[in-house]
C-alpha cells in the first residue's frame, strides 16, 4: 500500500491538533503540527535578538532550525503566536521548512496539521480535510486552554487575537490559509473532540473507498 498522508488544515483553535494527533495515533501514522516549525523559528529569531517580521532574520532562523526545537517548552502563548505569525508570512522561511515537512512523510505516510499542507506542501495527500469552526467557538476553546494552562488571560482579547492571526493568515501572498479545492470541510463550532473525530473518521472512509473501490487499502483505525 502507498503511504497514505492526511492533510489537515485550518484556522487557529479549529479543533485541527487535537484531531490530527488522534486520527494519526488511530491509523498507525506519524504526527507532525506543522504550527511548531513556525513556532520554533519565531522563538529563535526573538532569542537572537532580531524581528520575526524581517525577512533575514527570519530566514536565517529557519535555516539554522534543529528537531530539538521543535520541543521547547516555550512555543506556547501570545509572544509565540505573534513571532510565529510574522515569519509565516516570509516566503523565504516557507521555503525553507518545506523539505523537512516532505521528508517526514517520506517513508511511513504521515499525518500533518498546519495551514498551506494540501495547497503546497503535499497537493497529492491521499486526504485533505479543512477544519474550521466559528470565531467564538474557537476564542472559548482556547481561552479555556490558557485559564487551564494556569496563564492570565482575557477572552476578549483571545479573540481579538485570534481573528487577526486568522486575517494575516489567510491574506498574505504567500501559502495563505485556504481550503484545498478537494478538500473536505469539517465543521467543528458545534462538535466536541469524540464527535468530531467521529466525523473525519467517516469522511476519510469515504475518500479511501471511492479511491479503491475494491476496498484493498487497509487504512481503518486501529483502536
Ligand atoms: O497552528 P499554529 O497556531 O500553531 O500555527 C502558528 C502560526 O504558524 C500561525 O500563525 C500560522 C502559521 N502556520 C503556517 O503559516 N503554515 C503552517 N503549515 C502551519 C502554521
Amino acid at each position: 500500500m502507498k503511504s497514505l498522508v492526511i492533510a489537515i488544515d485550518g484556522p487557529a483553535a479549529s479543533g485541527k491538533g487535537t484531531l490530527a494527533r488522534r486520527l494519526a495515533a488511530s491509523f498507525g501514522l506519524p504526527y507532525l503540527d506543522t504550527g511548531l516549525l513556525y513556532r520554533a523559528v519565531g522563538r529563535l529569531v526573538l532569542e537572537r535578538g532580531g524581528d520575526p517580521a524581517r525577512d533575514q532574520d527570519a530566514e536565517a532562523a529557519a535555516l539554522a532550525l534543529q528537531p530539538d526545537d521543535l520541543a521547547r517548552d516555550d512555543l506556547r502563548g501570545p509572544e509565540a503566536d505573534r513571532a510565529a505569525s510574522a515569519v509565516a508570512s516570509i516566503p523565504g522561511v516557507r521555503a525553507a521548512l518545506l523539505g523537512f515537512q516532505r521528508g517526514f512523510a517520506a517513508s511511513h505516510g504521515a499525518v500533518l496539521d498546519g495551514r498551506d499542507i494540501g495547497t503546497i506542501v503535499f497537493p497529492d495527500a491521499g486526504v485533505k480535510l479543512f477544519v474550521t469552526a466559528s470565531l467564538p467557538a474557537r476564542a472559548g476553546r482556547r481561552y479555556a486552554e490558557r485559564l487551564a494552562a494556569g496563564a492570565e488571560t482575557n477572552l476578549a482579547e483571545v479573540q481579538a487575537d485570534l481573528a487577526a492571526r486568522d486575517e494575516a493568515d489567510r491574506t498574505r501572498a504567500a501559502a495563505p490559509l485556504k481550503p484545498a479545492a478537494d478538500a473536505l470541510l469539517l465543521d467543528t463550532s458545534t462538535l466536541d473532540a469524540d464527535q468530531a473525530f467521529a466525523r473525519a473518521v467517516e469522511l476519510i472512509r469515504s475518500v479511501v473507498n471511492s479511491a479503491s473501490p475494491h476496498g484493498g487499502q487497509g487504512v481503518e483505525p486501529q483502536g
